[in-house]
């Protein structure tokens, strides 16, 4: 087999879909008229595939602070956060991460793959045990191959398929790290952290939570789901990302374990990469402030996803059961799912495509991410698309699996 074989079947499955129609995985966005209006292939289109759940990326304040950060530290730092890419407004994020959270400790990441990378790796070696959710981000799967460590992965969403997997594991010798995500990105759905921490603690198992969708979602302050199911206290590691609610690039790790901070010399996925620019820290920085005083626009975002979700399930659209801001629309068949996906797009409306590779060939998902930024006229306009296209191509009311 050729070098290049792998990169030509690729080709070829993408042929498939190739009618002048638009692409998977292809889409560009000519414009951006709003942080929910688009346009693409010179269409006005609405946005309902973000993660920009708090509408924060075009905010005059966040817009504001990366513009003068730009004009006083220039556009890059040109360097790693340990060689010469750390600036004050690095430290001063940190501290105010450190301060809303409430943990004494906060490091931040050029994005959130490489806080996944550097946490886990950083962590874990070759004397370790990660035990990981079986429907866990790439960045965590990833993470487990650099730390060389045993990983194990139990059952989704499943505390009793890590306390099985725990206590098979021998009682001394090994530390264990169990990494689970606060609110999962394809099916939307939670993880049961009350009694994931309950089976950490019986196992003497350090614990990891991914907050990359909810931090600024869930919880009375925002901090995410270990806030909101009240066990923020019995986490030892919340990761989070800037690339969702906040608006920006990078990533975040928070925790009370004050050795947190010697990954700045040990993590490789953030000692040999240049750390975020001035200008979007300083923007994630005013998003973070934004999102600790405007608790009204987490109010707003869940309004819009009753909305959404009520919506969806009249016109008779498969959406599961679990309520969040990201809206599984499950829709089996891939051919169906790219065609239904290519016709909201040809209409104006673009959410995400979840098709093989990140999912089995008849597991295929179309998802719509709610925003706070989404108005009574989107909501309705993008109800109405997903309406007539989902009665053309048969696909709303009837029940898919
Ligand atoms: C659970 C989870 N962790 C980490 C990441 C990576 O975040 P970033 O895009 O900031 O690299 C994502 C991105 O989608 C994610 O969903």
């Amino acid at each position: 087999m050729d070098l290049l074989d792998k990169l030509r079947a690729v080709e070829q499955r993408q042929a498939k879909f190739a009618d002048g129609s638009a692409m998977p995985g292809l889409t560009v966005i000519d414009r951006v008229l709003g942080p929910c209006e688009v346009v693409v292939r010179g269409r006005p289109t609405l946005m309902f595939g973000s993660n920009n759940y708090l509408g924060l990326t075009q905010h005059p304040a966040v817009v504001e602070a990366a513009r003068r950060a730009v004009v006083e530290y220039g556009t890059g730092t040109t360097g790693s956060r340990t060689a010469n890419g750390t600036l004050a407004v690095h430290e001063q994020l940190e501290r105010e991460f450190s301060d809303w959270f409430g943990k004494r400790e906060a490091l931040i990441f050029s994005t959130g793959y490489q806080a996944n990378l550097s946490l886990i790796a950083g962590l874990c070696g070759a004397r370790d045990v990660i035990l990981i959710d079986s429907e866990s981000h790439a960045s965590i799967y990833d993470a487990t191959r650099q730390a060389a460590a045993q990983v194990i992965a139990f059952r989704h969403n499943s505390p009793e398929s890590l306390r099985k997997k725990l206590e098979r594991l021998p009682r001394q010798g090994r530390n264990r790290l169990v990494v689970v995500e606060g609110l999962y990105s394809i099916r939307g759905d939670v993880a049961p952290l009350v009694a994931i921490v309950d089976v950490c603690r019986a196992h003497d198992a350090y614990l990891l939570v991914d907050e990359a969708h909810s931090l600024g979602t869930y919880g009375p302050r925002g901090l995410g789901c270990a806030e909101d199911q009240g066990v923020l206290d019995q986490v030892d590691f919340i990761v989070g990302t800037f690339s969702k609610s906040l608006a920006g690039i990078g990533g975040v790790c928070v925790s009370d374990h004050t050795e947190l901070r010697a990954l700045h010399f040990l993590a490789r996925a953030y000692v040999f990469t240049a750390s975020g620019s001035p200008s979007n820290i300083e923007s994630v920085s005013a998003a973070v402030k934004v999102v600790r005083s405007h608790p009204e626009l987490r109010e707003q975002l869940w309004a819009n996803v009753k909305r959404l979700r009520l919506g969806l399930r009249e016109l008779g659209y498969s959406i599961g059961e679990t309520e969040s801001p990201i809206v599984p629309i499950f829709t089996g068949d891939e051919a169906r799912t790219i065609a239904l996906w290519q016709q909201l797009l040809t209409e104006g409306l673009y959410v995400n495509l979840i098709v093989p590779p990140g999912c089995q060939v008849d597991e295929c998902v179309l998802r719509a991410s709610c925003s706070a930024a989404h108005t009574s006229e989107h909501l309705t306009r993008a109800l109405e698309i997903f309406g007539r296209v989902g009665a053309e191509l048969g696909v709303a009311g009837v029940a898919l699996s």
